[in-house]
């Protein structure tokens, strides 16, 4: 999953050369690391350099990646590695700010009960190191830009659409655009300030805000009813699972972003796996990335939802039953997502 690192700036490279001949057969990162984890040029970490709190439930996070980072697009988003009592769990965030920026910035809000939302939002301290994964995603803006668009949010998938809107306005052209947004209340609208003074500067921007607690749930009607030529423009929309489900049903062509997994299908059986060496227990319905991770497990995974295959596995013995469709398969030697498969009795699978 890891990119390879981009050349180092010349006047850097020449003193690496230097310190090569001196060091080997060490590498000469391979001290500057222990200094410094940003150096590594084999696995790729960030450290938190700012937070700002957005609103009562949401905080931009700004993190300064290490040498290997190679940029994102907007609208991409990042997986990020978080220590939680003593477990590694990883998780995907969008990334909020505009393209070409040196730090990353990722907006996060609680989700309650959350164990990483709830730890980023909290009390993550300025100087934290974190594990990173490259941008990933196809949630962009498509070249050449439309004519016309229209992104439709909710809560936190404002994110992405903020990091196009950021990037358009860098770039000092914003297309005809709506954003029809929707959040609980005013003081629950992340970016609401940001979004009105973008609008105020680019008349081709029209940004309607909706409060979920005073008008109810944004739907297609109440977007087709704000945005009268809805049909003649290339939509974007982000938000929870209902809200996309009926506007990817009402409306063709809807480019959506899912930041939660389509509902499971399908309970499974569960069982015992082992799992890099030791028994895990499964239980029905359970994916074996949740089985593993609850268990102290240090699973690699990514966007948890059956998309990124960034949770891979070899499965070495038994056979796996995948969440989204009831079916049991697999093979030895197979490579299977842990994050939409439980067990199916007993199995084995190798760590990495
Ligand atoms: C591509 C992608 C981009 C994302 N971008 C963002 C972003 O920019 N900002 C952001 O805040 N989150 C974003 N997310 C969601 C994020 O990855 C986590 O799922 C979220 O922070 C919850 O993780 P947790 O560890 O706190 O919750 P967990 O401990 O994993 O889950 C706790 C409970 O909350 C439920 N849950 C999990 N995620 C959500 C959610 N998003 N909304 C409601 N309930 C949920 C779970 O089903 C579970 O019941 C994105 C997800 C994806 C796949
Ligand atoms: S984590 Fe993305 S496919 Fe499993």
């Amino acid at each position: 999953m890891f990119r390879s690192a981009p050349p180092a700036p010349s006047g850097r490279r020449r003193l690496l050369d230097a310190a090569r001949a001196l060091t080997t057969p060490l590498l000469p990162e391979d001290f500057l690391t222990l200094v410094d984890p940003l150096w590594s040029t084999s696995s790729l970490r960030g450290r938190v350099v700012a937070r700002r709190r957005e609103t009562d439930r949401a905080v931009s996070v700004t993190i300064e990646p290490g040498r290997a980072w190679a940029g994102h697009r907007a609208g991409q988003y990042v997986g990020v590695g978080v220590d939680v009592d003593g477990v590694r769990y990883r998780r995907s965030y969008s990334l909020s700010g505009p393209e070409g920026s040196e730090h990353l910035t990722v907006t996060v809000q609680e989700v309650p009960g959350g164990v990483v939302s709830t730890r980023l939002v909290r009390d993550l301290p300025i100087g934290t190191i974190v594990e990173l994964e490259q941008a990933s995603g196809t949630f962009t803006l498509p070249e050449p830009l439309p004519s016309k668009l229209l992104f439709v949010t909710a809560g936190s998938g404002i994110t992405p659409v903020m990091s196009m809107l950021r990037t358009l306005d860098r770039r000092g052209t914003v297309p005809d655009t709506v954003l029809v947004h929707s959040a609980r209340t005013p003081e629950d609208t992340i970016f609401g300030a940001e979004l009105a003074g973008l609008a105020a500067r680019h008349p081709s921007l029209r940004v309607v805000t909706r409060h979920s607690a005073v008008t109810g749930r944004l739907d297609p009607a109440s977007v087709d009813a704000a945005v009268p030529d809805r049909a003649g423009r290339a939509i974007y929309a982000c938000g929870p699972a209902g809200l996309l489900d009926a506007l990817t049903e009402a409306w063709d062509g809807v480019v959506a972003e899912r930041f939660t997994p389509p509902a499971r299908a399908a309970e499974g059986t569960g069982g015992t796996v082992d799992l890099g060496g030791s028994a895990v227990e499964v239980a029905p319905g359970q994916s074996l990335l949740e089985a593993g991770e609850a268990a102290g497990r240090i699973m690699p995974s990514g966007c948890r939802m059956g998309i990124c295959f960034g949770c891979v596995l070899p499965l070495r013995e038994g056979r796996v039953r995948d969440l989204r469709t009831g079916e049991a398969h697999g093979e030895p030697g197979d490579l299977v997502q842990t994050c939409v498969n439980s067990a199916c009795g007993t199995a084995r699978i190798d760590l990495p």
